[in-house]
C-alpha cells in the first residue's frame, strides 16, 4: 500500500490523472482525465502537474519507461492546449524536443517489445466522490506492447483486472487459502492474491515465455520464489509459484497432488481447441477427494472433501478435518457464444455446475482512471464439481 490521504473532488481528478500515466493509458483517455482536471480545458496549472508528477517524477523515479508513450502524450497534452489556446508551458516544448531529438527510444524500442506500466488500485473509505480517503496499491507489471502477435500471455486482459478487484473486494474470500490459477499471463492475480493473505499462491501457464514474464513481475513485486542451482524451487509461505501448466498436457496425477481451496481463471475460454483440456483440468482440480459428506439436497452445491483414508474414517484421527470443496472464479469476456455455450455444454458433461455470479459478487470500482477498461463487459462464473 502507497500513499494515504485526503482528496478533495479537484485532487482526486488529478490522482486520477497520475494513475492513468503510470497505467499507459492510451494517450487520448490520458487527455480526457487532463481535459477533466482543467474544467475542459488543460490548464497552466494541470500541465505544470502533468510536468513534475508525471513526467519529470517517472525519469526522477529512474523506472524504464516507454519513451514514445511520453512522446506521444506530450504531442497530444500540447497540442490539446493549443487547440483551446492555453498558454502552453515552457517545460512541455522543451521536453518534447528533447524526446525528439534523442534517438534513445528507437535503440530501447529495438530490444525491449515491453513496457512496465504501474497498475494503481484506488481503494476508497469515503461516501462520495468529492473526498475520498485513498489507499492506492501500486503493482508494477511489465506487459506486451503486442497483444495479438504470439504474446497473448503477456498483455493485461480486462478479466485479471476484473479478479483484482474481485479480490480486493472480498478479501476474506482469499485470505488463508490455497489459490491456484491457470492461464495466469502477466501474473496481477497472483500479486493480489497475496496481498490479501492467501496461504499458498500458484500461478500457472502453458507458454514458456509468458511464464518468464510472469516470474520477471513477480520479482519486480518481490514475490518470486527462490530457483536455485538446482533448479528445485524453494517454497517459501510469502512467495509466488509459478509453474508450467499446459492443459493439453498436465497429467491427472500432478493435477491431483494440489488440492487447492480456489482455482481462478481470468479469459481463458477463447480457443474452441483447448476447451475440453480446460475443463478436464478443472474437473481434476474441484473434484472432492474421497467422498461427499453428506446426498445433497436439491440446489446445494456445498459438499465436502476429505483427506481421511478409510481406516482414518474409522479411527479416532483428529487431524484430518473435512475440508470444503473448492470452488473456482472463472471471469471472461465472452467474445464468441459458440465457444462459450461449448465451454458450458462440456462443463455439464464433467458434471461441473457453472453459476453466474456477475450480479452477485459484484467488485467495487477501483480503477476508476482506467477508462480503456469496460468492467461492465466481463462475467464471473463460480464453478463447482456437482456432488450426485
Ligand atoms: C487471454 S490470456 C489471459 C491472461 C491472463 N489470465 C489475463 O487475464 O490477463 C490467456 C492465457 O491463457 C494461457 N493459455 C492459453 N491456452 C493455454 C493452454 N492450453 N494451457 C495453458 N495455458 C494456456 C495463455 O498462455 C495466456 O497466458
Amino acid at each position: 500500500m502507497g500513499d494515504a490521504g485526503t482528496h478533495d473532488a479537484c485532487s482526486l481528478n488529478l490522482l486520477y490523472l497520475r494513475s492513468s500515466f503510470l497505467a499507459m493509458e492510451p494517450a487520448d483517455h490520458f487527455i480526457s482525465l487532463a481535459r477533466q482536471s482543467g474544467g475542459g480545458s488543460i490548464t497552466e496549472r494541470v500541465q505544470t502537474f502533468i510536468l513534475e508528477h508525471c513526467i519529470n517524477s517517472i525519469e526522477d523515479e529512474g523506472t524504464v519507461y516507454n519513451l514514445t508513450y511520453i512522446k506521444n502524450i506530450l504531442k497530444k497534452v500540447i497540442t490539446a492546449a493549443e487547440s483551446t489556446h492555453d498558454v502552453v508551458l515552457e517545460g512541455l516544448y522543451e521536453r518534447l524536443a528533447y524526446y525528439l531529438t534523442s534517438h534513445m527510444d528507437d535503440d530501447l524500442l529495438k530490444e525491449r517489445s515491453r513496457i512496465c506500466r504501474q497498475i494503481s488500485f484506488l481503494c476508497s473509505s469515503g461516501h462520495d466522490n468529492k473526498c475520498l480517503s485513498s489507499m492506492n496499491l501500486v503493482v508494477p507489471l511489465q506487459c506486451s506492447l503486442n497483444m495479438l502477435e504470439g504474446d497473448t500471455g503477456c498483455a493485461l486482459w480486462p478479466s485479471s483486472l476484473f479478479l483484482s478487484e474481485l479480490i480486493l473486494s472480498y478479501p476474506m474470500t482469499f485470505s488463508n487459502k490455497f489459490c491456484f490459477e491457470v492461464g495466469s499471463g502477466v501474473g496481477l492475480v497472483g500479486i493480489m492474491l497475496k496481498h490479501v493473505g492467501a496461504s499458498k499462491v500458484i500461478l500457472t501457464d502453458g507458454d514458456m515465455s509468458t511464464l518468464a514474464n510472469m516470474k520477471l513481475n513477480l520479482e519486480l513485486n518481490h514475490l518470486a520464489s527462490e530457483t536455485m542451482a538446482s533448479q528445485r524451487t524453494y517454497e517459501s509461505p510469502n512467495m509466488v509459484e509459478c509453474k508450467h501448466l499446459p492443459w493439453e498436457s498436465a497429467s491427472e496425477s500432478e493435477l491431483q497432488t494440489y488440492h487447492p481451496d480456489i482455482v481462478l481463471g481470468a479469459d481463458i475460454i477463447y480457443d474452441p481447441l483447448y476447451v475440453p483440456y480446460l475443463i478436464r483440468v478443472l474437473s481434476i482440480l474441484l473434484k472432492p477427494l474421497k467422498f461427499c459428506s453428506s446426498e445433497p439436497k436439491e440446489g446445494d452445491m456445498s459438499c465436502y472433501r476429505c483427506t481421511q483414508s478409510t481406516e482414518d474414517r474409522n479411527g479416532d484421527n483428529s487431524q484430518n478435518e473435512a475440508k470444503e470443496a473448492p470452488n473456482a472464479y472463472i471471469a471472461t469476456v465472452i467474445r464468441n457464444l459458440e465457444t462459450f455455450n461449448y465451454f458450458l455444454r462440456l462443463a455439464a458433461e464433467a458434471s461441473l455446475s457453472v453459476l453466474d455470479v456477475t450480479a452477485t459478487m459484484k467488485p467495487k470500482n477501483l480503477l476508476p482512471y482506467m477508462l480503456s477498461y469496460d468492467r461492465s463487459t466481463v462475467h464471473l462464473y463460480k464453478v463447482s464439481f456437482l456432488c450426485t
